[in-house]
């Protein structure tokens, strides 16, 4: 498309956007009376409009039902999980008796890998990429600590090329298959945090199961940003949280996918708990642990009502929006236009005061652009706050701004293209 940076064009773009309306689904905060122009959506996404009702409801049933809310009402506490399972499966690529939705992101995390890191012999290895999201570091290096290894033998990083920001898929394949036989687990992000880079999961999916490991993605900033396909790709287990681009509310609940291929295998390792026991014995309350087919084998506690019904509202509003389809349509050339008026940026200031390390190429990111200024990053990125355009700033030098196609507007984008004018012009 032949971007234009005025206002003119982006309200144009506006007007024939086919999830338009999908914007007033939510709430902006505001500053100074005024709504901010929200770009960070890859950290914490907004509050549906609806939010308050769905968790009024769940107050209600637990006020007129108390403990009958288990089995009574519209929709019992019991069975409730199902209603969001069947939501999340097109999100993310599955079935739904593949997802489930339980606990927070880096607990899921630890539980998947007490089923999946098996290390033997000496294929006891965890590959993931260089820089990825402290937690998974502290996550991972701690199972293999656990396991009786020392993380500087027991970790392989991939690292990006001297002087680069983005991994090749060449170089995570070919890392992979030069430690072959001594990989027992690839674990990867599916979008890195800092760069936006969007990995080629099928190919490292593939590249793990040609050595003989077991693969598995944290889909944080994935999930609901990109499509995925985790059921056709193979993967073999992923978990994400919902309060990124899934909208359902600080410390919202996680989500976690175990292939079908993996489903009935009662050898694996498993922190259990009662939850995940077989649902139509649970309450026999036996002795011996038989675990619940598919994703929900691995719940270990009960369900946790008022953060379902957060992320329940939110998966509706996917779906009002068609799931991940129009939503990615839109988000190639939003976040399209935002390099592009980046690039203007750049041009009026007369050189690159701004370098984008997220790849440009539409298939290997997601909403996320993580921006270097190559001076006064963080008083810019303050000066873009104090002017009502909320994005997120990561240390050491990256401002992360992500128009998210759910709520964000081509004008949006082409205001904080200005704004960043006005703001670098002042600084010079
Ligand atoms: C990639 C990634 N992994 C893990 C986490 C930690 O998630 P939680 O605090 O929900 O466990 C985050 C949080 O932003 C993240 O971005």
């Amino acid at each position: 498309m032949n971007f234009e940076n005025n206002l003119a064009f982006a309200r144009a773009l506006d007007e024939q956007d086919i999830l338009k309306e999908m914007r007033n689904e939510y709430l902006f905060p505001q500053q100074n009376s005024k709504p901010f122009i929200y770009l960070c959506g890859n950290s914490l996404g907004l509050q549906p409009k609806v939010a308050r009702e769905v968790l009024n409801v769940q107050l209600n049933n637990w006020q007129n039902l108390a403990v009958e809310g288990w089995f009574d009402g519209d929709s019992p506490w019991m069975f409730y999980h199902k209603e969001l399972k069947k939501l999340m499966a097109p999100i993310v690529g599955a079935s739904a008796a593949e997802v489930c939705p339980m606990n927070t992101l880096t607990v899921n995390l630890h539980l998947l890998m007490v089923s999946f890191y098996r290390p033997k012999g000496k294929r006891f290895k965890i590959i993931m990429e260089a820089g990825a999201f402290p937690s998974d570091q502290y996550a991972i290096e701690s199972q293999v600590r656990f396991h009786g290894f020392d993380p500087k033998e027991a970790i392989i990083e991939v690292k990006p090329r001297e002087g680069e920001y983005i991994l090749a898929t060449a170089d995570i394949v070919k890392a992979i298959e030069s430690n072959a036989d001594e990989i027992a687990l690839v674990l990867f992000g599916g979008i890195n945090y800092f760069t936006g880079q969007f990995f080629d999961m099928k190919a490292i999916t593939l590249a793990g199961h040609q050595v003989g490991a077991i693969v598995g993605f944290d889909l944080a900033h994935a999930a609901g940003n990109v499509p995925l396909e985790l059921h056709n790709w193979e993967v073999d287990f992923a978990c994400w949280c919902s309060y990124k681009y899934q909208n359902a509310g600080p410390g919202g609940i996680s989500g976690i996918f175990v292939h079908e291929k993996h489903s009935v295998d009662q050898t694996m390792n498993r922190f259990a708990g009662w939850w995940g026991y077989k649902e139509s014995q649970r309450f026999k309350m036996e002795k011996g642990f038989i675990p619940e087919v598919g994703a929900d084998g691995w719940q270990v506690s009960c369900t946790q009502v008022m953060p379902m019904a957060l992320y329940h509202a939110s998966l509706q509003l996917f779906e009002k929006a068609g799931f991940m389809e129009k939503l990615r349509s839109k988000s190639k050339i939003l976040t399209a236009y935002l390099f592009f008026v980046i690039d203007e940026v750049n041009k009026n200031l007369g050189e690159e005061q701004y370098k984008i390390i997220t790849p440009k190429n539409e298939n290997e990111r997601g909403a996320q652009v993580s921006i270097i200024a190559k001076a006064n990053g963080k008083l810019i990125f303050d000066e873009l706050v104090k002017n009502n355009v909320l994005g997120d700033w990561r240390e050491p030098n990256v401002i992360r701004l992500s128009p998210v196609p759910m709520y964000n507007s081509y004008e949006d984008v082409f205001l904080t293209g200005e704004l960043l004018l006005t703001i670098s012009q002042h600084l010079k």
